[in-house]
């Protein structure tokens, strides 16, 4: 797998450096609020499971998986859902929790869809931005690191499913997906 990535954008170390922030700032926004986090499925499921424990507050947890991608390294602008929340999130502060905001269309859909079911409010913690990919507006309120641009795997995100049990961030050689 190793072979494959051009260069290592953050480490496990800086990663859970950063998840740590992040549960900090989520802990004092959400006390006394009634959090339900939601991990998008599966890209989000390792960070997932750090912001979860790093976030020390009484949480409900749910999962949605959602995709506008194929096989390929583009959106294709259709969202559809494969697999739904397991119970209604009417009236709880839900957060979704991504790997990573590219285009826009699956935060924004995912949202929209979820305000139409009478949550508190909804708010988004994507682990990685890539505000170069924007289709449609689209803002997170939390984000663990700002990226420029390229393919990136490992913590969870894939290539054609693989690369996601990479502790790292590492960004895939052009290569491997232009071929
Ligand atoms: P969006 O709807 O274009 O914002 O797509 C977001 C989804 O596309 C993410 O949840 C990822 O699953 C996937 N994605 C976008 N960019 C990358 C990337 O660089 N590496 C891996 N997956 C990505
Ligand atoms: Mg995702």
């Amino acid at each position: 797998m190793i072979e494959d990535i051009e260069q290592v954008l953050y480490t496990e170390q800086q990663i859970a450096e950063r998840v740590s922030v992040l549960g900090k700032r989520i802990h004092t926004d959400y006390l006394g609020k009634k959090l339900l986090l939601i991990g998008t499925l599966k890209g989000a499921f390792l960070f997932m499971a750090d912001l979860a424990r790093a976030i020390n507050l009484p949480m409900e947890i749910d999962f949605i998986s959602a995709s506008s991608y194929g096989n390929g390294t583009t959106s294709q602008g259709l969202i559809h859902i494969r697999k739904d929340l397991d119970h209604s999130p009417k009236g709880y502060h839900a957060l979704i929790v991504e790997d990573i905001v590219d285009s826009g269309r699956t935060l924004s859909y995912l949202t929209e869809n979820l305000r139409s079911q009478h949550v508190a409010s909804v708010e988004v913690c994507t682990f990685l931005d890539k505000p170069s990919g924007r289709a449609v507006s689209f803002e997170p309120k939390y984000a663990g690191f700002t990226i420029p641009g390229g393919f990136v795997v490992g913590y969870g995100m894939d290539y054609a499913e693989k690369y996601r049990n990479l502790p790292f961030v590492g960004l895939l050689k052009r290569k491997i997906y232009e071929k």
